[in-house]
């Protein structure tokens, strides 16, 4: 059994950049790069579950037009502008990866801007932002890619207001060894440090000082996205006539089918929680 490998923010940030655009050629042409919350095992519909998944975590939240929301790990934006289309709610999005804030940034221009939202550049180890700045923080499946997790936990209990939500999607190590091909497609693939169990996750917010956390583990909904991925994959790829294109395209299809074994293993998870930073 090996354990995970460790990766910087800069390995990280250089690995986003890199496959920002492979990521919407290929996954979503509007960069929604997330897990989908499923109707059932025959849905087959990749974005409306991901659109379910971000609809899911906005109610948990309780985010409304009063809401001044922060994204960790926003990527290319799209959980923030969903959010302001449907409650007019005001919000930063915080990434590492420059190419995908810069797609952010182009997407909110094309859609008039405004100063209710921003982009910006930065790490959720460092919040460039105020002493609680927010009523809400929010994360779809980033905060697993921190390498120093404790640090990003103060830095989102510091700059939420007293009472506020952060409400996110994580990915789940539920157990400390994991084998080598769950390593090679689950881990390394997307440089993940390793994290923490459904138990283990509660317990590290706690101990950063949030309370009323809740914590659900989901994994029937990972295990369908990356089904519907890789069958998405192998279709694209006999479509496809760029051959370095087709080969990135195949190893992504094939490390779906690991990715699948590796939840059945209990080698990998997916998990929704929310929490408060005290009154
Ligand atoms: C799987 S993508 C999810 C993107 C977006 N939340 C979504 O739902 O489409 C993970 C994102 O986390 C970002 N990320 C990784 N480490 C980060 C850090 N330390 N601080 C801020 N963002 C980070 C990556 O650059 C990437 O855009």
């Amino acid at each position: 059994m090996a354990t995970t490998s460790q990766f910087t923010e800069r390995d990280v940030s250089e690995f986003f950049d890199r496959t920002t655009q492979t990521y919407l050629s290929f996954w979503n042409s509007e960069g929604v790069l997330h897990t989908g919350y499923f109707a059932d095992d025959a849905d087959t519909d990749y974005h409306a579950a991901a659109d379910r998944t971000s609809d899911i975590l906005a109610a948990d939240a309780g985010i409304d037009a009063t809401a001044n929301i922060l994204d960790v790990g926003c990527g290319c934006g799209n959980f923030l502008l969903r959010l302001a289309e449907r409650t007019g709610c005001r919000g930063e999005g915080l990434d590492l990866s420059i190419e995908r804030v810069r797609f952010a940034q182009g997407k909110l221009a094309e859609r008039g801007g405004g100063p209710r939202l921003a982009f910006r550049h930065g790490s959720a180890t460092a919040l460039p932002y105020a002493d609680g700045a927010f009523t809400h923080v929010v994360s779809q499946d980033a905060l697993f890619l921190v390498p120093e997790k404790p640090r990003s936990h103060a830095e989102m209990f510091r700059v939420l207001a007293p009472g506020g939500v952060l409400a996110f999607s994580d990915f789940l190590q539920p157990k400390p060894e994991i084998g080598d091909a769950a390593r090679r497609h689950v881990y390394d693939r997307v440089r993940w440090n390793g994290g923490y169990s459904l138990d283990g996750y509660r317990r590290a917010l706690e101990a950063a000082g949030f309370v009323d956390v809740t914590a659900r583990s989901l994994d029937a909904h990972i295990r369908q996205t990356y089904r519907v991925l890789g069958r998405t994959a192998r279709e694209r790829a006999a479509g496809t006539d760029d051959e370095a294109a087709r080969s990135w395209i195949l190893n992504f299809a094939d490390s779906c089918d690991e990715i699948q074994a590796a939840i059945d293993r209990g080698e990998f998870g997916w998990g929704m929680f929310v929490a408060r930073r005290p009154a």
